[in-house]
């Protein structure tokens, strides 16, 4: 049986270090505060909000959530957003995606004061990234390395794979791995959906990265057994176990691969919960960085 890599054990020890943060900026007389933003009417990006709201709270980080009607308008969200940028009392704004259809998210992201940008998702923070000195780091990848590091696998010089180029995960994630630094320093496959005979790269992984959205993408034949597996999809399966009901999957066949691996992220339990950790610790580093020099300018 795989080591299960516990992300809601990390998350916790985590969390823990950031309560004692907040507490000492409090101390200062800093409150630390995010705002969420949403528009329209998502399901899974109510769920994730209101996830990162509740984990706000337990760590004494004030959060606030602006709900924008579905067909507002690119730019009044522009203008609401770069007002939101420029409150002195809020250190992170995060702006949920998908954004619809109409709104062009690029347009958006660029409006983000980048001292603010928590997700680390303005051209400037991947800027900062892609050069090997991050300001925010992306929250599912800081998160992907906590766990690593958590768990003491070492990157150095080894195959990874990491199957999945979205900007919020693979393209950052292949970034950070491959960087000169600890951790890092790891020799960097990055797949996609153009990828051809993807069991035959995936296979060659000793740490093997899946955010290709998309259910059960990764069989148990895609894998070595020497492979440490981690999971970022979130997807929705019927329950065997509950007939009528549903449950959570990822992008790998867990049952499978639970067998056969070295190690493996659970889903729920492994990158989610990290994913909401590391928001809030960029949130944390915001307000620790103090008030922002002069305002960026769009
Ligand atoms: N949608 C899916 N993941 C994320 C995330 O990490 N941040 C934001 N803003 N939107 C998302």
């Amino acid at each position: 049986m795989a080591q299960i890599l516990d992300g809601r054990l990390v998350a916790k020890e985590l969390k823990a270090r950031l309560r004692q943060r907040v507490e000492e900026l409090r101390a200062r007389g800093v409150a630390p505060t995010l705002v969420l933003v949403r528009v329209g009417e998502d399901p899974a990006s109510g769920v994730y909000l209101r996830a990162k709201g509740k984990a706000c709270k337990a760590v004494g980080i004030e959060s606030r959530l602006v709900h924008f009607p579905e067909d507002v308008s690119g730019d009044t969200l522009r203008a609401e957003v770069r007002d939101l940028c420029r409150e002195a009392a809020v250190h992170g704004v995060v702006v949920q995606l998908p954004l619809p259809a109409h709104i062009d998210e690029d347009e958006i992201i660029a409006t983000l004061d980048p001292a603010k940008d928590v997700d680390g998702f303005h051209p400037h923070n991947l800027g900062l990234l892609c050069l090997g000195s991050p300001r925010f780091v992306p929250a599912t990848p800081l998160g992907i390395l906590r766990i690593l590091d958590y768990y003491d696998i070492d990157l150095d010089g080894r195959p990874v794979v990491v199957v999945g180029r979205s900007r919020i995960v693979g393209r950052p994630l292949a970034n950070l791995l491959s960087a000169k630094r600890t951790p890092g320093n790891a020799t960097v496959t990055l797949c996609h959906s153009r990828t051809r005979n993807l069991g035959d790269v995936t296979r060659g992984a000793e740490i093997l990265i899946v955010a290709a959205g998309q259910k059960g993408l990764i069989s148990a034949e895609m894998v070595s057994p020497e492979a440490v597996v981690i999971d970022v999809g979130m997807h929705r399966e019927p329950d065997p176990d509950r007939p009528g009901k549903e449950r959570l999957c990822g992008d790998v066949d867990f049952a499978a691969l639970a067998d056969r691996v070295r190690a493996i992220t659970p889903v729920p339990g492994g990158v989610g919960p990290m994913t909401v950790a590391c928001l809030l610790e960029n949130t944390v580093v915001a307000a620790e960085s103090g008030p922002p020099g002069p305002r960026h300018q769009e």
